[in-house]
């Protein structure tokens, strides 16, 4: 625990009951929540006036106009409205923060790269200051693309929020625990786990168990949703049901605070005089979520070949472009390895897409050696990768027994756009210079003999 840990009250309608404040199931579904008995209303939005004095608000997360399968938005009944969350504004720097179109001039992005991870800091870091951000991709300002990040928390923010207008956040813990304290409310993240923050949702990061490290993705486009499963039918992969959304929660707290909001690419900051985690009741389909990786349900091929790594896919977002995705966030998770007369790691390659890996724990097959539990590594598009030497030796020459990889999880996240690295991915994170050395010792077998194997 560090010294800013100690956890949040906030005000649910299971906490004045004793009991734990828990999740509603779902993904995107159609909540409702209410922390005090009465506060939402019923059978419409905008009564003249609502129950406890509270304000009623709506947040969209789509276009008023998007078709009713996309269209996402939450009413919030509210202590206050948001405009008195908000003051005249000033720009403030968070230099390791960076946004798409994001590309140094002494920095090159062509070729493939691995890091070992990035060691937790000396230095109080919060969830603002200690984002790093490693690569972006695409273009903020047209709301297409993302960003990769690690961050290193240590400290709590106090009286300090934060909201995100140009992007949702994905979230994968490798280590330590986070509180979200958000304006629907409080999810706590750990290592295996995921959490999504919708755009524009007010919220403040505590550390229940730290140093925290992690990877975010940053999607500036469309919201991540469920892949559609196709022939595979209605279950396995990622289950709607394991998506937990947190019931409705609040503070009523006056005191000097500090909003800092992302916009554009900029970071400014307003003050005000309260919190603004204010919502008493809430109803709709625009709401942060966290899963369970455990949960996922893997599903690959139980007689031979090895599918395409989007057989993985936990969720997607779109591009505009049909089944190319703006990212896709991948998961490699413990698994049956069972195919018969197949190589049975990854594939060698080269992808139009551009594929950022992290490791949460464990080991991965196709890189036994190097790549580590907070490592990254990435390869860009068309860019040619696969196994190391010793992981084609060892998978062309096993037994093909069925063999359990364990104690493994790994993730993706891939994009359509070419990710280009920052300033401190090329020259400040612990980039491994001799990663591309790991194809050097792969031998030429070919001398034109038919049959040689
Ligand atoms: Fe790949």
């Amino acid at each position: 625990m560090t010294n800013n840990s100690k956890p949040s009250t906030m005000t649910t309608a299971a906490t004045t009951s004793g009991t734990h404040p828990g999740y509603m199931p779902g993904f995107g579904n159609d909540f409702e929540t209410e922390a005090l008995p009465g506060a939402l209303p019923q059978g419409m939005n905008s009564p003249q006036k609502c129950n406890y004095g509270l304000y009623g608000e709506q947040l969209s997360g789509t276009a008023f106009t998007a078709p009713s399968h996309q269209n996402e938005r939450t009413w919030c009944y509210r202590i206050r409205p948001s405009v008195k969350h908000s003051s005249r504004y000033t720009r403030i720097d968070l230099p390791y923060w960076k946004s798409a179109p994001h590309q140094p001039q002494d920095v090159t992005s062509l070729g493939q790269y691995r890091w070992d991870p990035v060691p937790h800091s000396d230095a109080p870091l919060t969830w603002l200051t200690g984002m790093r951000t490693m690569t972006t991709a695409g273009d903020v300002n047209t709301q297409i693309g993302m960003a990769s990040h690690i961050y290193l928390v240590t400290d709590s923010m106090v009286d300090s929020y934060f909201y995100s207008a140009d992007s949702e956040l994905l979230i994968v813990p490798q280590e330590g625990t986070l509180r979200f304290c958000t304006e629907l409310g409080v999810m706590d993240i750990a290592p295996q786990e995921i959490a999504i923050i919708p755009r524009g949702l007010v919220y403040r990061v505590e550390v229940l168990d730290g140093p925290a490290r992690g990877f975010v993705c940053e999607n500036y486009g469309q919201k991540f949703h469920l892949p559609g499963r196709g022939p595979i039918g209605a279950n396995c992969m990622a289950n709607p049901r394991d998506f937990k959304t947190p019931v409705a929660a609040f503070e009523d707290r006056e005191a000097p605070s500090t909003v800092t909001i992302k916009w554009c690419g900029q970071f400014h900051e307003t003050k005000i005089g309260h919190s603004p985690l204010d919502v008493v009741a809430w109803h709709g389909n625009y709401a942060p979520v966290k899963y369970d990786l455990n949960t996922y349900c893997p599903v690959g091929a139980v007689l031979f070949d090895h599918p395409d790594p989007s057989i993985f896919t936990v969720l997607t977002a779109p591009s505009g472009v049909e089944g190319t995705a703006n990212i896709d966030f991948v998961l490699f998770r413990d698994r049956w390895m069972v195919a018969e007369d197949t190589f049975r790691p990854p594939w060698y390659h080269k992808n139009i897409m551009s594929e950022l890996m992290g490791n949460i724990h464990g080991q991965y097959d196709a890189k036994p050696k190097g790549f580590i539990p907070g490592g990254m590594s990435l390869h860009n598009m068309m860019l040619p990768h696969g196994p190391d030497r010793n992981a084609f030796e060892g998978a062309s020459n096993a037994d093909l027994q069925p063999h359990k990889l364990d104690n493994t999880m790994s993730f993706m996240f891939e994009t359509r756009f070419p990710q280009h690295l920052t300033e401190f991915a090329a020259k400040e994170a612990p980039l491994q210079d001799d990663y591309i050395d790991c194809w050097e010792s792969l031998e030429k077998k070919f001398d034109g003999t038919p049959g040689k194997k």
